[in-house]
């Protein structure tokens, strides 16, 4: 199974730039991408800030990119989301009983869990009383399962990055639900971090991927700041085997020169120069 994870696409009112960029345009090259390489993905995960400041207007944009895509589109809010104007532009969106944007389904035998961590006015995440025991039932139920997630619910070891992911008063819940599903959980999948990051948490490997936008530097040291720059951006494509994962970064940007090399050339010594 192939999927695409896109994330932290940070749509704003069309013509509006966010940090020096056209989010709209960088979407639009991801997707066009996808479609090029990747018409075989069973789904296309767009792991949260859909959109930069929650408004109607860039979630009629999304709305409106969404079309003529080769799979089916799964979206999770982020911190920089609005869940009402989400919902407004997505009226038939599934959510869960509470109404958060909880969803999962099964495709190719695993369950594919898509957990909403936003909580209103804060960048940082959470998981309730209410999301944990809507987890524990989508665990319960299943004997594969893939979490897809915006915030990470771990700390990266990224001190400013670190105070703007799950609060701490909510991880220990989670940690102890994932360690006590830990068998049938396959990966952990966010975003929110606009950098490629990989771990274990709870015995469970995790991944995070790049923003289609401006990136984050991974700083170890810097306290206080988040610090970003315009790197080049990617998304992630995974290939969920019985066997294992394998998670590729794919720089969909990049218009330079590209060498190709045969793997049955002699070329394992450097050549002699010819006189
Ligand atoms: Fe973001």
């Amino acid at each position: 199974m192939k999927l695409v994870q896109i994330s932290d696409i940070h749509l704003t009112v069309p013509g509006e730039r966010m940090g020096g960029l056209n989010p709209h345009r960088r979407f639009a090259q991801a997707l066009d991408d996808v479609r090029a390489q990747h018409s075989d993905a069973a789904r296309i995960i767009i792991t949260g800030d859909l959109t930069h400041w929650g408004e109607p207007a860039a979630y009629a944009a999304l709305v409106d990119a969404l079309i003529d895509l080769p799979c089916p589109v799964r979206l999770l809010i982020g911190n920089h989301d609005d869940r009402a104007a989400f919902l407004a532009a997505f009226p038939d969106h599934p959510k869960d009983a509470a109404g958060f944007i909880n969803h999962a389904e099964t495709v190719d035998g695993t369950r594919l869990i898509y957990l909403d961590t936003t909580e209103p006015c804060t960048h940082e995440g959470h998981f309730c009383s209410r999301r944990r025991d809507w987890l524990e039932a989508e665990l319960l139920h299943c004997t594969h399962a893939r979490l897809f997630m915006h915030h990470n619910a771990m700390s990266l070891g990224l001190p400013a990055e670190d105070k703007i992911a799950l609060v701490p008063e909510d991880r220990a819940p989670l940690a102890e639900l994932l360690t006590k599903y830990r068998d049938r959980i396959d990966y952990i999948h966010f975003g929110h971090v606009h950098a490629p990051v990989h771990g274990t948490w709870c015995g469970i490997p995790f991944a995070s991927v790049r923003s289609t936008g401006n990136q984050s530097l991974p700083n170890l040291n810097e306290q206080e700041l988040l610090q970003g720059a315009p790197m080049a951006p990617s998304y992630g494509v995974i290939l969920a085997q019985d066997t294992g994962t394998t998670i590729h970064e794919i720089p969909f940007t990049w218009d330079g020169p590209i060498f190709s090399a045969g793997t049955e050339w002699n070329d394992w010594a450097k050549p002699l120069a010819v006189e």
